[in-house]
């Protein structure tokens, strides 16, 4: 970062320099982006003891340092690594911490995918996995087993949002002897800064909010000092090293990812609370809304709230989810999250083991993109008028 910004400044200003010092390419603004395997070294003294700052692409170039630096200053983290994908940023961490013999608790909200690692890969290699209500809190102290290494959180929820009181799992977490691990991709560093309430690791889909125009796929896995060493050892063993190219383009994003977000939970929060109490929807699941279940621990953790929040239809059926989805012209029908363009897609929920779907009928989850509000509802008003209503 330039030397001429405090650590203190406002978010946009610390977004708008940090990462790179210009002065140390020349002046130009953007840091280069280096496309590399070997490095060369100036003797073979020097290569026998590999002391000098960069040694292969897969260990770091001056472009991902750019990056980690700036998720690093974000964070308050000790180190951050990047991976390929957001699935990455949740997989490499878990095998970084996790043995044959040991267990795991993920909470039930969680992102289908990572699920179906911890199912098929941890349980593969000898992992026990326990999912737990996100409601938990203090009482994830009861689910500690002598071998529990890793709590995985994640809030809000995927799909029901449902949040989590983080300080009070940290707590109980950190008492067994566990490493916490949050998949903050909802909130971003910006809204909550989870290594600030006890997490050790922080996960981000950079694909989503960073990136900010649904064509990367990236993961940043932040650590604070206890477990960044593991980490980063595993993300060497593993080779799961991150493109120039995508992690330039993330780099580009954080640039305008506080103002965009000023957008997203503004426009968001409009309709959601014009969506309140409309006929045909019956819950709007945004924590933000005083009505949202975990409305408080929300205003008592986070600094604001994303784009991406549920409906639950009245009644009916996905026959009903896909008359409203078929109805929509401006949100697109699609995954991801996190882009300029707003989103819509019918929620599954046949996974949940212990947090119950919501029963009054089908959940849409809407990413609330850049458009015009105005716009949106009257998209909206199309769907809902498909689906019945
Ligand atoms: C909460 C959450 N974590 C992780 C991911 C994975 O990100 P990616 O699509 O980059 O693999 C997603 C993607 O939707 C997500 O919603």
């Amino acid at each position: 970062m330039s030397k001429k910004i405090e650590m203190n400044a406002g978010a946009n200003t610390r977004l708008a320099h940090i990462g790179n010092d210009p002065h140390d390419y020349f002046g130009f603004v953007n840091p280069p982006v280096v496309h590399a395997s070997t490095v060369l070294f100036p003797d073979a003294e020097t290569m026998a003891s590999r002391k000098q700052r960069y040694t292969y692409g897969t260990r770091g170039t001056p472009t991902s340092d750019a990056l980690a630096d700036a998720m690093n200053e974000l964070e308050g983290a000790a180190g951050t690594i990047l991976v390929p994908s957001g699935l990455a940023a949740v997989t490499v961490p878990l095998l970084a911490f996790l043995s044959s013999g040991d267990h795991v608790l993920i909470v039930d909200s969680v992102y289908n995918p990572t699920r179906h690692f911890a199912d098929t890969m941890l349980v593969r290699l000898g992992v026990e996995v326990t999912y737990y209500d996100p409601m938990v809190g203090a009482g994830i102290a009861d689910l500690m087993k002598s071998n529990t290494k890793v709590v995985l959180t994640e809030a809000p929820g995927s799909g029901t949002f449902e949040m989590q009181d983080i300080p009070a799992i940290v707590e109980a977490a950190h008492k067994g002897g566990a490493v916490v691990m949050l998949d903050n991709t909802w909130a971003t560093p910006l809204f909550f800064r989870p290594l600030d309430f006890g997490v050790d690791i922080s996960i981000q889909a950079a694909t989503k909010y960073p990136g900010g125009h649904s064509d990367i796929l990236l993961g940043t896995v932040s650590a604070n000092e206890a477990t960044w060493k593991q980490l980063l050892a595993c993300h060497g063993a593993l080779g799961m090293c991150a493109a120039p190219d995508d992690v330039y383009q993330v780099l580009r994003g954080l640039r305008t990812m506080g103002v965009r977000l000023e957008r997203h939970q503004e426009s968001a929060l409009a309709i959601a609370r014009w969506l309140e109490g409309r006929a045909g929807v019956t819950r709007v699941l945004h924590p933000a809304l005083e009505s949202h279940p975990g409305h408080a621990i929300w205003k008592r953790d986070f600094k604001g709230a994303s784009g991406l929040f549920s409906i639950v239809l009245d009644g009916g059926d996905a026959k009903k989810a896909h008359a409203f989805l078929n109805a929509l012209r401006i949100f697109g029908l699609g995954y991801s999250w996190g882009g300029y363009e707003s989103l819509a897609v019918h929620v599954q929920l046949d996974d949940r083991q212990v947090a119950h779907a919501p029963q009054e009928g089908p959940v849409v989850r809407l990413q609330i993109g850049l458009e015009n509000v105005e716009d949106l509802k009257a998209d909206l008003e199309r769907g809902l008028a498909a689906a019945g209503h």
